[in-house]
């Protein structure tokens, strides 16, 4: 099949282009042409590249027609977040394409009530980015049902894979936790260390990807959470961090209002984010509709990442 991926060189295309290549796809990538993919790989040689400005074009109200002139049989789209964004396209795609895949977001539910939460429970999202995404996957699975849409939407957790910066057990993105852990000195959790982040390896999410294209039947009107099979506390996933480098880890735990205080209000933020909703995603659904399987736990997939960051320079652990 035809098929363009719109954002395909970031952390999930890295993976999902090569697959799909791999799987004997005619691949076209829509990117504004600013970053390579994240890990090299040969089957790029066989990708067209198409380079466009998603944001500039859809001022312009030319993006949906630009990516129907493709003649796609399958778009798969790595990057809207709006729900006008999600209408334009639609509209321009409307009745010629056999199947749109969405990338959304486990931030479509809000604080959890029964966990894991599966894709049944209803919407309570919170935050601009939560909110749109969950008002993207409304509006594309009531075109799916009533109007014959092919969308599916798929649901990652926190991205994890080589090359760059995985969530770390604090709940931000500042890599001296990790190597304060890796050299058994003092980290502060706040709370309990007890709320929750769910990642997934980047690879997994293109594995979720290419599962649903090949479960068109039970995709379309369908939505798929796409997240390891478990969620860590921060408490465990700091444990594991130290004892990768054969730490005591060395925790200590805060109340909210006085561990905000220990980090910038940017860190603050992204933590208070991240804890709030505190995900615990099942993955039934997915395995059992699509056959979806992840390769990696939450910790192998940080690891692997881990691994990389250190033989690459970017973060000092022995
Ligand atoms: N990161 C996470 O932990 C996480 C978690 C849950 C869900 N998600 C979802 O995952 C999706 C993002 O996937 P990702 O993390 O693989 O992407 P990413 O790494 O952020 O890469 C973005 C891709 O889109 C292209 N791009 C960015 N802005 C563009 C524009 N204005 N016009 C055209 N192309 C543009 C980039 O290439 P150029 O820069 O070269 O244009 C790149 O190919 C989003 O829908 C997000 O909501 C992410």
């Amino acid at each position: 099949m035809r098929i363009v991926v719109i954002g395909g060189s970031g952390h999930v295309g890295t993976y999902l282009i090569p697959r799909l290549v791999a799987a004997g796809h005619e691949v076209i990538n829509i990117s504004r042409g600013q970053h390579p993919p994240y890990s090299p790989h040969g089957a790029w040689a066989a990708v067209e590249q198409v380079r466009l400005d998603r944001e500039a074009e859809e001022k312009e109200g030319t993006f949906g027609k630009a990516v129907a002139a493709q003649r796609p049989d399958v778009v798969i789209d790595m990057i809207c977040f709006t729900l006008e964004s999600a209408q334009q396209i639609t509209e321009a795609l409307r009745g010629r394409i056999q199947h749109f895949l969405h990338c959304g977001s486990i931030w479509v539910h809000g604080p959890s009530v029964q966990v894991p939460t599966t894709e049944m429970q209803p919407r309570r999202p919170f935050g601009e980015y939560g909110i749109q995404k969950a008002a993207i996957e409304a509006y594309l699975l009531r075109e799916a049902r009533l109007t014959g849409f092919p969308a599916t939407c798929l649901h990652p957790g926190h991205i994890v894979g080589p090359g760059w910066i995985p969530l770390n057990p604090a709940g931000h993105f500042n890599p001296v936790v990790f190597e304060r852990l890796a050299r058994g000195e003092e980290v502060a959790l706040p709370n309990l260390g007890m709320e929750t982040v769910h990642h997934v390896h980047a690879d997994d999410v293109a594995q979720a990807f290419t599962a649903a294209l090949d479960h068109w039947r039970m995709a379309v009107g369908e939505s798929f959470h796409v997240v390891s099979p478990a969620a860590v506390t921060l408490r465990g996933y700091a444990e594991a961090v130290a004892a990768w480098f054969g730490r005591e880890p060395a925790l200590t735990y805060l109340p909210w209002d006085a561990w905000q205080a220990t980090v910038t209000p940017q860190e603050a933020a992204t933590t208070w984010d991240h804890i709030a909703h505190s995900p615990n995603c099942s993955i039934e659904k997915a395995h059992r509709l699509l056959g979806y399987t992840p390769r990696y736990g939450s910790l192998q997939a940080i690891k692997e990442s881990l691994e990389w960051l250190s033989l690459a320079g970017e973060i000092q652990v022995s």
